[in-house]
């Protein structure tokens, strides 16, 4: 008798069990995926080109915050090519790319970039769609970065001056100007407002340049917005998502910029993590498949703030010029310095990261020895979190491994790579309990080596 119940409860729970992989066969076939692709460092850590890889693999690729602060660098053909405000997918044919309400968007470095781009690119006019509900950085949102930076004398945060910091706050203070404001009959008269208030912040801050040439460009650059779909509804990606699309959504900055989980106040003013791309595109965050984390196998960071690993000494200059770690956007040296695994661990935890890639490791070639952080040094002791304070770390503890002296940059497959790297590797994924799914060997679009294949 008590067999034959425990055979009934298993065939229910085998019922059970095959009703459910059906529903969720169903949900899988019914509707497409939304991936998100985020820096997991202080930016730059080789998002434009991971994203160009795997831009194939995907209908659509959609940015969905920051603005202009950001230079996605692309190689291929030989060729070099820096985005800021495009989605790094432009160079497929097939691909739509997305500028995001959570985007911010300076007409001016558009216009430049769009003509950039229509030679190599001439499907980017039906290609290009962008949200309506995109903020718009205004001449004096520039002039006001500049003031406030100004201003900040020895604290200054080493802002791009993109105008960044300033049209996030008017987003926020529900005075910003959006894309789809330009075709209202009211668009002038709101533009002035706005503007006025900026010039007299301006003038308390003591800023005196005048506005009338700046304006005249920016009006004529806004005229590119009519060469453009233009998302009327911020349902746009819902509707990808129900006609079965698959969606990579494109980070900017990285993890450590965040303004909630950054190094704050040294951040930028957006969300970097994954979680921006629900805000910043219309994603609801059950509709997040795989968060793909990309990290360099050092560290860099442009601008001002905390930076527990830098290496002040011949060791940055040396990963400096063996990287070209020079900033897309500015052209301002990188500060460089050791992979911080305590600060990695922490941005996969709060992305959600389930496949890790590796860049920049061809740059390590050629060292004797390479260290990473495993924890920090406080007044409190041995820490392996992030202290609310990153000022208050007295130094990282680092673990040394052996270097490697063999040039890596034409690898392709697992068995090219050499030991050393492997045990590096290996542990950096041991440590963050994440497994690393490639590992970039170059610039080039090509320079991957896939570890599982
Ligand atoms: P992003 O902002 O994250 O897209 O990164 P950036 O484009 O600002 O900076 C990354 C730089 O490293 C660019 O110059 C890339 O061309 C380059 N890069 C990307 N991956 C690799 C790699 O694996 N090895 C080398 N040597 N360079 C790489
Ligand atoms: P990508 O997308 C690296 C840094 C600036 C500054 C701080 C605030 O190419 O990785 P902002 O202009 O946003 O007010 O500057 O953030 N920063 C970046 N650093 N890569 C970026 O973008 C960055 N975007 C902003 O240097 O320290
Ligand atoms: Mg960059």
């Amino acid at each position: 008798m008590k067999c034959f119940l425990t055979k009934k409860l298993l065939i229910f729970i085998l019922i059970i069990f095959v009703v459910c992989k059906l529903f969720e066969t169903k949900f899988t076939y019914m509707s497409g995926k939304v991936d998100v692709l985020v820096g997991l460092q202080w930016g730059d850590e080789g998002k434009g080109k991971i994203v160009d890889c795997l831009s194939s693999l995907y209908h659509i690729i959609a940015r969905y915050q920051g603005g202009p602060n950001a230079g996605h660098t692309l190689t291929f053909d030989h060729h070099k090519y820096i985005l800021h405000s495009i989605p790094s997918g432009i160079f497929q044919k097939n691909c739509i790319n997305y500028i995001g309400n959570g985007v911010v968007i300076d007409p001016i470095i558009f216009q430049q970039e769009v003509q950039t781009l229509q030679t190599i690119c001439p499907w980017i006019f039906e290609q290009l769609i962008i949200s309506k509900n995109a903020h718009l950085i205004l001449p004096t949102h520039r002039l006001l970065d500049a003031a406030y930076e100004q201003a900040k004398g020895n604290n200054k945060i080493g802002s791009t001056l993109k105008g960044i910091g300033p049209c996030y706050t008017d987003k926020i203070s529900r005075q910003g100007l959006r894309v789809g404001d330009l075709f209202l009959p009211n668009f002038k008269a709101k533009y002035q407002d706005l503007v006025q208030k900026h010039v007299s912040i301006l003038k308390l801050l003591n800023s005196t340049v005048s506005i009338a040439d700046l304006e005249q460009d920016w009006f004529n650059a806004c005229e590119i917005f009519n060469n453009f779909k233009l998302a009327e509804s911020n349902i746009f990606i819902q509707q990808m998502l129900s006609q079965n699309k698959n969606i990579l959504a494109e980070g900017a900055q990285g993890s450590m910029l965040d303004i909630d989980f950054g190094s704050y106040p040294f951040v930028t003013s957006s969300n970097t993590t994954s979680a921006g791309a629900c805000t910043g595109l219309g994603v609801a965050p059950r509709q997040i498949n795989d968060v793909i984390g990309i990290c360099k196998a050092y560290t860099t960071r442009v601008g001002s703030g905390p930076f527990p690993t830098e290496q002040s000494n011949l060791i940055g200059e040396k990963l400096r010029k063996q990287g070209h770690e020079f900033g897309s956007t500015t052209g301002r040296p990188r500060r460089c310095g050791w992979l911080d695994l305590v600060a990695l661990k922490f941005a996969i935890e709060i992305n959600g990261v389930n496949r890790l890639i590796i860049t920049k490791s061809d740059v390590l070639s050629d060292f004797d020895e390479i260290k990473v952080a495993i924890a920090y040094r406080t007044n409190e002791g041995e820490s392996t979190y992030m202290p609310f304070c990153l000022e208050n770390i007295i130094e990282p503890v680092y673990k040394t491994f052996q270097g490697w002296q063999q040039d890596i940059s034409h690898a392709k497959t697992k068995d090219e790579l050499p030991q050393e790297l492997l045990t590096y590797i290996a542990f950096i994924e041991e440590y963050t309990s994440t497994k690393i799914e490639m590992v970039s060997v170059g610039p080039d679009r090509n320079a991957n080596v896939w570890l599982n294949k």
